[in-house]
C-alpha cells in the first residue's frame, strides 16, 4: 500500500512585489480588472535570484522543518518548467546546495501539475526499501518567460518555490494523473535556440497547431479561455476520479489544496464538486500563479500555521500546460 507523510515543508518567495498597480504603470490594465477576473492582488518577481537559488532556499527550509539530517535524504525530485539550465537537472543543484550527499536526483516537468506528479512519483519510490526520505521541491522563475506586453498572461504569474520532505506512511494514498497532449498549444513556451550556430541547422519543424511568429518566439503563449475551460473540468474530473479510487467522499476530506491559477477557476470547481469553501485553501491573492510551486507553498504556509495535522485526509488537485492534470488524496 502506498502512503506518504509530510515530515517538513518550506517555501521561498523573492522580495520584489509586483502589485496590480505596478502592472497598470506598464500595461493598459488596472487592479479592479485583475482582481475581479483572477483574485490576484500581487505576485513576486525574482529580479536577480535564479531558480536554483529559490529552489534550494525552499528545500533547506523544508529539510530544517522535517528535523532530518540532509544525509538521510534518499532522493531529490525537482518539479520545474523554468529551469536555469537544460542540464544539470535543477534537482542536482538543490542536492548540492542542501548537502543531500546520499540522494539520487532527477527533475519532472509537467508545468503547473509538477508537484502532483512528483509526489505521486515519490510515493512509488517509497514503496521500495531503498528509499525512506524524499525531498520534493517545486520552483519556478517565470518572469523571464512572460511577455510583459501581453496583459492577459503576464499578470497571472509569479516567481517562487515550495518544498516538502516526505516519508513512508501506513495511511493510504491514491492518485489520478492525466495528460491531454491534444491541447499542447493552449499553453506553451519554446526553447530559445536562436544562437545555435551549427551550419547544417534548418528552421524547426513545428507541430501542427502551433504558430511561432517572431513576436511569440520564446515567451509564454496562452489561450486563456481554452485553459480556463479545461481547468474547471479537469479539476472536477481529477477529484471525482481520485475519490472513486479511494472509496472516500468529498465529506471525508479535511483539506483541499488546489492549484492557484485563478480564484474564479477554483470557485467554479468548488461549486461543481459541492465542496465546503472553508476546507479549500487559497493563497493566490498574494502570490499569483507560481505554477508547480503553488501547491507546496500552500502546504508550507499551512504547516507553519499548524494546520497540517496527523490524522488528516488531504486532497491536492492541479492542472497545467500539457495540458496535464491530476489529484492526490493522502492520509497525513
Ligand atoms: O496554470 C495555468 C495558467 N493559466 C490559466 O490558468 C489561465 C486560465 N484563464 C484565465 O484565467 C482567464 O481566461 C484570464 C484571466 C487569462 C482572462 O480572463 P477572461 O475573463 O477570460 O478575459 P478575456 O480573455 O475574455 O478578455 C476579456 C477582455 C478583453 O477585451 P475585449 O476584447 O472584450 O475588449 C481583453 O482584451 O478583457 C481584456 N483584458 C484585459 N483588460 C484589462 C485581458 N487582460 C486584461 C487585463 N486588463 N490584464
Amino acid at each position: 500500500m502506498r502512503g506518504i507523510k509530510i515530515l517538513g515543508a518550506g517555501m521561498y518567495m523573492p522580495d520584489t512585489v509586483a502589485s496590480n498597480d505596478w502592472f497598470s504603470t506598464i500595461l493598459d490594465t488596472n487592479d479592479e480588472w485583475i482582481y475581479s477576473r483572477t483574485g490576484i492582488r500581487e505576485r513576486r518577481i525574482s529580479e536577480d535570484k535564479p531558480n536554483w537559488y529559490m529552489a534550494s532556499e525552499a528545500a533547506k527550509r523544508a529539510v530544517a522543518d522535517s528535523g532530518i539530517d540532509p544525509s538521510e535524504i534518499d532522493l531529490v525530485l525537482a518539479a520545474t518548467c523554468s529551469p536555469d539550465y537544460f542540464y544539470p537537472a535543477l534537482s542536482c543543484l538543490v542536492q548540492q546546495q542542501v548537502g543531500a550527499e546520499n540522494a539520487a536526483a532527477f527533475d519532472i516537468n509537467s508545468a503547473c501539475t509538477g508537484f502532483i506528479n512528483a509526489l505521486d512519483t515519490a510515493s512509488r519510490f517509497l514503496e521500495d526499501d531503498d528509499y525512506r526520505n524524499i525531498l520534493i521541491v517545486a520552483s519556478e522563475r517565470l518572469a523571464p518567460h512572460c511577455d510583459y506586453t501581453d496583459r492577459t498572461a503576464s499578470i497571472l504569474f509569479g516567481d517562487g518555490a515550495g518544498a516538502a520532505v516526505v516519508t513512508k506512511n501506513d495511511k493510504p494514498m491514491w492518485s489520478y494523473l492525466s495528460a491531454k497532449g491534444d491541447f499542447f498549444n493552449a499553453l506553451w513556451c519554446k526553447v530559445d535556440q536562436s544562437r545555435a550556430n551549427c551550419p547544417l541547422l534548418k528552421p524547426d519543424t513545428l507541430p501542427e497547431g502551433l504558430i511561432d511568429t517572431e513576436a511569440k518566439t520564446h515567451t509564454l503563449q496562452m489561450n486563456g479561455k481554452a485553459v480556463y475551460k479545461f481547468a474547471v473540468d479537469a479539476m472536477e474530473t481529477a477529484v471525482n476520479k481520485v475519490l472513486a479510487k479511494s472509496g472516500l467522499t468529498t465529506d471525508d476530506i479535511d483539506l483541499y489544496i488546489p492549484h492557484q491559477a485563478n480564484a474564479r477557476i477554483i470557485e467554479s470547481a468548488v461549486k461543481g464538486l459541492k465542496l465546503p469553501p472553508e476546507k479549500v485553501y487559497v493563497n493566490l491573492e498574494k502570490h499569483g500563479n507560481t505554477s508547480s510551486a503553488c501547491i507546496p507553498t500552500c502546504l508550507a504556509e499551512l504547516k507553519a500555521d499548524g494546520r497540517i495535522k496527523d490524522g488528516m485526509t488531504i486532497c491536492l488537485v492541479g492542472f497545467g500546460a500539457g495540458l496535464t492534470s491530476g489529484a492526490i488524496v493522502f492520509g497525513q
